[in-house]
């Protein structure tokens, strides 16, 4: 008999019965080995490899130019370090809109060489021909509907979406098309509270918020923005779990001053 205790794994079937037994989902990104470790350990039910690395990782101003590679290696990186999470890795800006033939083949090579269980895009109506066609391949999709980054330069700005009718109306609509197609879960950003809560009632699917209110199955937030790493980003939804920032400024700056005045290293610190 092993006397390890075995983990269990999350699986969207997983997700689905969380919803269906009203237990809410946990998810944060990340990006590389290290975090991941701590993360899944910490207990996280989802990791997303968010396309947010672009901002976070490789600090461009929008998530724009992170291309495949960087999300695949992105991917590996983090899949190797999870023994619990759902892993998801976001299909980046241009790999998933043109046609359809692109997008599956873009979802085949992170499935492929990533080993993560799903990949995450923006969109409904517009994308649904590549949602249907990456589907039928086999490969989990989590949809992602609100405020979409990747349209930013249509958006123009990165302010709370759906406050209107006709765009509540659309969204509405556009998460019933990903779900009656087959989508595992769905991403809601920055929306109002109620109609979260309308979007999570209506479906059968998880549906997680970032800036949607209580009302959704899960929550789910930027690693680096909850742990307090990132600074300069504020947004009404964001709670700040730590001030990382702080503290690595300030173990470092006790570094620099130990390097500097010949106290590191000491004679225990030397062979
Ligand atoms: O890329 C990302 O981090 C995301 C989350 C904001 C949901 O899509």
């Amino acid at each position: 008999m092993s006397v390890h205790k075995e983990i269990k794994r999350v699986t969207t079937h997983v997700l689905s019965e969380m919803k269906l037994k009203g237990e809410k989902i946990s998810m944060l990104t990340a990006y590389d080995y290290s975090m991941a470790r701590l993360v899944d350990e910490a207990g996280v039910d989802v990791i997303l490899v968010g396309d947010s690395a672009s901002n976070v990782m490789a600090g461009n101003e929008t998530t724009l130019p992170i291309t495949l590679d960087h999300m695949i290696y992105h991917g590996t990186s983090v899949v190797k370090a999870v023994k619990r999470a759902l892993v998801v890795v976001d299909l980046p800006f241009g790999t998933y809109q043109g046609n359809s033939k692109e997008a599956l083949q873009s979802a085949i090579r992170i499935m492929k060489e990533t080993a993560a269980d799903a990949v995450k895009l923006e969109g409904g109506a517009e994308v649904l021909e590549s949602v249907n066609r990456i589907l039928s391949a086999g490969i989990p999709i989590m949809g992602h509907l609100g405020l979409m980054p990747q349209s930013i330069h249509r958006f123009g700005t990165y302010s709370v979406r759906a406050k209107e009718e006709a765009e509540a109306e659309k969204l509405l609509s556009d998460a019933h098309l990903l779900e009656e197609a087959g989508c595992f879960g769905i991403v809601l950003e920055k929306i109002p509270a109620v109609l979260g809560e309308q979007v999570a009632s209506e479906l059968k699917i998880p549906i997680i918020g970032i800036g949607a209110g209580g009302g959704v199955d899960g929550q789910v937030l930027v690693l680096h923005d909850m742990l307090g790493i990132t600074q300069e980003f504020s947004p009404r939804f964001l709670r700040r779990y730590h001030n990382l920032a702080a503290e690595i400024k300030g173990a470092v700056g006790n570094y620099v001053e130990d390097v500097k005045s010949r106290s590191f290293p000491n004679e225990k610190e030397q062979y």
